[in-house]
């Protein structure tokens, strides 16, 4: 039998994290000092007003950035000591990412869109297809495989867009107002998935600005101006 006690293993972690933004003459400090621990398995919201930096987080912890000051760990490595093609594999290995705007190929059928970044990984075209149908069917998109993104609706839209993201079978999704961008019935479909991928033991941080769904995740952070002001 297993121990009732869980063995908690931290997933990511930020360390005094200042991200700054040089346009010109003008800098913008979008993350002032930021200090995290995402535990494996966490369901983490973050809100905070506009301009707060929770995309900015978002791109730090998903290997998309590297901060300006500061450490940033995935599975106890440290990033900054990678090369650009390094992050970039363990991004695609490890994360998935779903935006508000869904970030679609317009030309692109849901198929071909959802096996993107196996292609990228170079599975061959046979298999990513295979997996990328099997992804479609289990969110709920079978009947829409051969569709392109301008003959599906929103909610369809994210859905493709979710599948994209586990199509590599990621342990970390993160998701920027995934919802922002859906009519509230759709929205708590979306949400109800998220849900769905924390209970099959995926590690989600989901940036929103709506309460009922920030009241979703166990654990709950809020930002203000590149800061964290309150972690329950
Ligand atoms: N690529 C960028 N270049 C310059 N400034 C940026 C860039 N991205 C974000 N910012 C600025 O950093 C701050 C935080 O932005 P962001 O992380 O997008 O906040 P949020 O997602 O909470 O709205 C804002 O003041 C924004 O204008
Ligand atoms: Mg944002």
């Amino acid at each position: 039998m297993k121990s009732a006690k869980k063995k908690e293993k931290v997933v990511l972690e930020l360390n005094d994290v200042w991200k700054t933004y040089t346009m010109g003459e003008v800098r913008v400090d979008a993350l002032r000092g930021l200090s995290m621990k995402v535990m494996e398995r966490d369901y983490l919201s973050v809100m905070g007003p506009s301009g707060s930096g929770k995309s900015t987080l978002l791109h730090m912890v998903g290997l998309l950035d590297v901060p300006t000051k500061g450490k940033v760990f995935i599975d106890g490595e440290q990033v900054k000591t990678m090369s650009d093609d390094e992050r970039a594999v363990i991004r695609s290995h490890k994360i998935g990412f779903v935006f508000q705007v869904f970030n679609l190929v317009p030309s692109l059928t849901a198929l071909e869109n959802v096996a993107l970044p196996l292609m990228i990984q170079g599975v061959p075209r046979a298999e990513r297809e295979k997996k990328a149908e099997a992804v479609l069917v289990r969110i709920g998109m079978g009947a829409r495989v051969h569709h392109k993104p301008a003959e599906l609706s929103g909610g369809e839209r994210q859905r493709v867009a979710i599948a994209r993201a586990l199509a590599t079978d990621p342990a970390i999704i993160l998701a920027d107002e995934p919802t922002g961008n859906l009519d509230s019935k759709t929205g708590q479909e979306i949400i109800d998935l998220l849900d769905e991928l924390n209970d099959e033991g995926r590690t989600i941080i989901v940036v929103t600005h709506d309460k009922e769904i920030a009241a979703r995740a166990e654990k709950r952070m809020r930002l203000k101006d590149g800061q964290v002001i309150s972690k329950s």
